[in-house]
């Protein structure tokens, strides 16, 4: 809504804004639609869980999420899982505890593990790390337009290979559309029904890849939900608030300006 108003008002300036980005070096960003989009979205608990096993199916073997408590993964706003599946779910992880000097199951109070792959960077806050649009000339148009779109991006990522491959000081580069450079150091980790879904999705690269990537912008940012309910009761207050205090200037200053001058 908020959108469509200014981008009639900017529609020019836009036009210029997504010919100067196809120019730069960055790679190519589609704009998914994410639910939590918008002044009024909201993450889809659904699409939270199946990313979620996404992640733990195929990321994880990498990519590790070591700011990321376990127990947030009952939260509400977020995937939401009931209690026990949660700990289940942290039990299969093990970490060192210094106190008995040995390994054991992690518990919902613990975190998510580290990265496996040295060179694989942590994604517990890569959604926000990543800028998916930008421009025109660094006034960020593309962003007020789009939003930032770091889930964009990583989705872009997930969906921008190529097939080619290279290889270059001992080390094989991947051909990809979204990565800066257009090479990445990671093989493609999807592929078509590379999990199995509970709820029946069918599990398409583009599916998972919008699907793990909104379960990491909620990893990023697991407020999100809170926060736009909040200002929405904040704005709603103000705007009870406003119409009184006009009303109660009127009745203050009614004795005075209903005077006339004899
Ligand atoms: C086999 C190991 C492996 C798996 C599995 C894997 N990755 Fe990666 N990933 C890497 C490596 C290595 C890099 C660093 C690439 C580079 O910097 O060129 C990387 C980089 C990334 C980046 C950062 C790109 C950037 O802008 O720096 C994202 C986002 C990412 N991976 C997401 C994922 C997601 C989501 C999955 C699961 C669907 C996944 N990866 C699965 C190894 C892996």
């Amino acid at each position: 809504m908020f959108r469509k108003i200014l981008l009639g008002a900017a529609a020019s300036v836009a036009l210029s804004a997504g010919a100067s980005f196809a120019a730069g070096k960055s790679g190519h960003v589609e704009d998914f639609d994410f639910a939590h989009e918008g002044p009024f979205g909201t993450y889809d608990q659904m699409q939270l869980q199946r990313g979620l096993q996404v992640f733990t199916e195929v990321c994880s073997a990498c990519h590790g999420l070591r700011y990321v408590p376990l127990r947030t993964l009952a939260d509400e706003g977020g995937p939401g899982l009931p209690e026990d599946q949660v700990r289940a779910y942290a039990g299969q992880f093990e970490i060192f505890d210094a106190e008995i000097d040995d390994f054991r199951p992690r518990a919902p109070t613990d975190h998510f593990p580290g990265s496996s792959l040295e060179n694989a960077p942590d994604l517990s806050l890569m959604a926000k790390a990543r800028a998916g649009f930008s421009g025109p000339y660094g006034l960020g148009i593309n962003q007020l337009l789009n939003g930032i779109g770091g889930p964009e991006y990583i989705a872009s990522v997930l969906t921008g290979y190529t097939g080619e491959e290279k290889e270059e000081a001992g080390s094989i580069f991947y051909e990809n559309k979204a990565f800066p450079g257009g090479w990445i150091a990671m093989a493609q980790p999807l592929y078509e029904d590379s999990v199995t879904y509970a709820d029946g999705t069918p599990a398409t690269v583009e599916q998972m890849s919008q699907d793990v990537a909104a379960f990491l912008m909620w990893a990023a940012e697991p407020k999100l939900n809170a926060r736009k309910e909040a200002g929405f009761t904040a704005v709603l207050f103000l705007g009870v608030l406003a119409v009184l205090l006009y009303l109660t200037n009127k009745r203050l200053w009614a004795g005075i300006k209903g005077r006339r001058e004899a």
